[in-house]
């Protein structure tokens, strides 16, 4: 049946933008499922203008696509009681192709991220569709991906990139804030699992790519193996026809689907403060093509 919503998509194989809803927890049923079905087709959405929503809203409609749940090793944002925050001001863009929170068994299906203060210019956000990069791979490529599992651990994490980022207009605070805030993360715990780099959709059936920077090492190879197959496989995930690029304005909304895509910051907003903050929603242990 036609959806009820106002779909534009945004390019040919990834990303529509949704006009005419105005998000919270009290959505009816029929248009949340039309909002779900949205997600799994076009694997991103994005709703622009919801300025209204607050971070109870926010959570409230997250909530109504499974269980919100926090990120299990970076601290709450204040205020809050799921929402991941990322601000530029403490020195963060997570600015290298991933998807959320793969380093456990049953990663997020979904995370509905909303812009609350934005660069006048930069501070993009790409999404790769994982599903048209496994179908693009050449036949060969396909069946050793079919084959192949990799170790995802969170060793590698946001944290971890927290080093290496840009100066901020207030060295020495934003030293202290990232101390602290490595502190935190390091003192947690560290996770580690395998996932099947082709992973079955629960609700469509296709079949997608599963990779993103939390990976280690593929089961079997030598991390310098691994290193050169995971640039191969990846250099297909991220080619510019499988991805989608949104300028953010304050009040953005974008939901997608955590189980059939990458996404990454772009970090070019040089001390321009960029805030965002991110539900993500529960999802389940990817299953495998062997089932
Ligand atoms: C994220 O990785 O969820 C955030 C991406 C961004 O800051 O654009």
């Amino acid at each position: 049946p036609a959806s009820p919503l106002d779909i534009r998509p945004v390019t040919g194989r990834i990303g529509a933008e949704i006009r005419g809803v105005q998000l919270s927890g009290d959505l009816d049923g029929a248009t949340v499922q039309a909002i779900e079905a949205a997600l799994v087709r076009h694997k991103v959405i994005f709703f622009r203008g919801q300025t209204h929503l607050d971070d109870a809203e926010h959570e409230a409609f997250a909530g109504l696509f499974g269980d919100p749940v926090a990120h299990p090793t970076v601290p709450v944002a204040e205020g809050s009681r799921y929402l991941l925050e990322l601000d530029s001001k403490e020195g963060y863009a997570a600015s290298s192709w991933h998807t959320d929170v793969t380093f456990v068994d049953a990663y997020p299906k979904g995370s509905i991220l909303r812009s609350i203060t934005a660069p006048e210019a930069g501070g993009d956000t790409v999404w790769a569709n994982t599903e048209t990069a496994y179908e693009g791979l050449p036949e060969p490529l396909r069946q050793l991906a079919n084959n192949l599992w990799a170790v995802h651990t969170n060793d590698y994490d946001y944290a971890a990139q927290f080093g290496l980022k840009r100066d901020t207009s207030d060295p020495e605070a934003a030293q202290q804030k990232r101390a602290e805030f490595q502190k935190a993360v390091f003192a947690s715990t560290v996770y580690e699992t395998e996932h099947p780099v082709v992973r079955v959709h629960p609700v469509s059936g296709q079949r997608s790519l599963l990779l993103g920077h939390f990976v280690r090492n593929f089961v079997g190879l030598n991390k310098a193996d691994s290193a050169k197959l995971y640039d191969v496989l990846q250099e297909h995930i991220t080619k510019p026809e499988n991805v989608v690029r949104w300028r953010w304005e304050p009040g953005d909304v974008a939901f997608w689907d955590n189980r059939a895509t990458q996404h990454r910051a772009v970090a070019d907003f040089a001390l321009q403060r960029r805030t965002l903050r991110r539900a993500t929603v529960n999802g389940d242990v990817p299953v495998s093509i062997d089932g």
